[in-house]
């Protein structure tokens, strides 16, 4: 049996658990892959700094470009957009299939990281990069890929739920459950990217552009955060029947002249009696509403390092099936480009 070399690029809250369950469950994934998976190399900023004991210590390294040139798949989970870009745009030029949970690099620089792979025939997979460990990527690109998407929203974001629903349910203040939800993974390396909004902007950004086909990109999404929501404002809301949520919301708008995209990230007043009310902790759940299929609801853990990592070996596991299979890549470059408008409605 052919053996795939891995390389890990991150060995954080997302990365260390890919690791430790590549490991422990390496015969399982290998059979389902059709290949061996060794994991060859795992890439950090320091060797030395303190980390879990079951990750094997003589794997890290600081020597990028060896790892990365001498790998069949490469899983980035290091975030931000450089290195990030560059070392996904290498390995893809190297002829690796990369696999990736950086909504940040895809959604400023993803047409051009999709060129790249379609270019070489290798695939860039990306389930973990919007909503964690709740399959949406796929069913949006391959199971809908047939229907016509008329809207999407939802909550895509777990650290910023986590720290709405404390406040709400448990009475906490936004700094401890914002501590506590630090200590869970669930927040980015900056936790502005969460609280300003920014991180399910980027998300929001994907979502529309695989379900409307096109390209939408960060600068495109209209983005608020929940920086503004005080314990007063939470209050107001649950004693008029609301709970507070950030929302994303990607909208197909018919106009006259032709289809238009509406992408916008803002706190909405959710009827208590509405299902997203119900999404409590560091869940995230996405409604899609489509032509023929009609609604469909995706609901699951939205953050967290080993909810996480789940989504990345489902996708090594298909990349190494492709890999072997000599596959190509999948096509995403080629998008229509649709005018972005500013505001929807709902
Ligand atoms: P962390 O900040 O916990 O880990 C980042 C890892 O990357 C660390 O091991 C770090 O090394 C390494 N790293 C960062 N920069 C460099 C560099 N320049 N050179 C070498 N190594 C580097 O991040 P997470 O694990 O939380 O997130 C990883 C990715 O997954 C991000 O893109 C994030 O958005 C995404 N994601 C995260 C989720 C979560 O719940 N945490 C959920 C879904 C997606 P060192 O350890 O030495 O500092
Ligand atoms: N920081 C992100 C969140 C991690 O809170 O949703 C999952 O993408």
């Amino acid at each position: 049996r052919r053996t795939l070399r891995v390389a890990l690029l991150g060995a954080g809250s997302v990365g260390s658990q890919v690791a430790r369950l590549l490991l422990a469950h390496g015969a399982d994934l290998s059979e389902r892959s059709g290949a061996t998976l060794e994991l060859a190399g795992i890439l950090v900023r320091d060797v030395n700094a303190p980390r879990d004991a079951e990750l094997p210590r003589e794997l890290l390294t600081t020597d990028a470009e060896a790892l990365i040139l001498g790998a069949d798949i490469v899983i980035e989970l290091m975030g931000g957009i450089e290195p990030a870009r560059g070392y996904v745009l290498q390995a893809l030029r190297s002829g690796a299939d990369v696999v990736t949970g950086n909504k940040a690099l895809l959604a400023t620089h993803g047409a051009e990281i999709f060129e790249a792979a379609d270019q070489v025939g290798a695939s860039v997979s990306y389930e973990a990069a919007v909503a964690a460990a709740i399959p949406i990527i796929r069913p949006l690109r391959d199971s809908l890929a047939g229907d016509r998407i008329e809207r999407i929203f939802g909550i895509v974001n777990g650290s910023t739920n986590f720290i709405l629903d404390s406040m709400d349910r448990q009475g906490l203040s936004a700094e401890e459950a914002q501590r506590i939800a630090t200590d869970l993974g669930y927040l980015e390396a900056d936790p502005t990217l969460d609280l300003e909004g920014f991180d399910a902007a980027q998300k929001a950004a994907i979502l529309a552009s695989l379900a409307f086909h096109t390209q939408v990109s960060i600068d495109d999404v209209h983005r608020e955060g929940i920086s503004s929501v005080t314990a007063d404002m939470i209050e107001d809301a649950r004693r008029a029947g609301y709970v507070i949520k950030l929302l994303a919301v990607c909208e197909r708008l018919s106009e006259p002249a032709g289809d238009a995209v509406s992408v916008r990230v803002y706190p909405a007043l959710i009827d208590r009696d509405h299902p997203l009310a119900s999404v409590h902790g560091g869940n995230n759940a996405v409604f899609v509403e489509a032509e023929a299929a009609g609604p469909l609801m995706f609901y699951g853990a939205g953050a967290g390092g080993v909810q996480t990592a789940s989504a990345v070996l489902g996708d090594v596991v298909s990349a190494a099936r492709r890999h072997i299979a000599g596959g190509v890549g999948v096509g995403e470059s080629a998008r229509q480009s649709l005018p972005i408008a500013p505001f929807g409605h709902i």
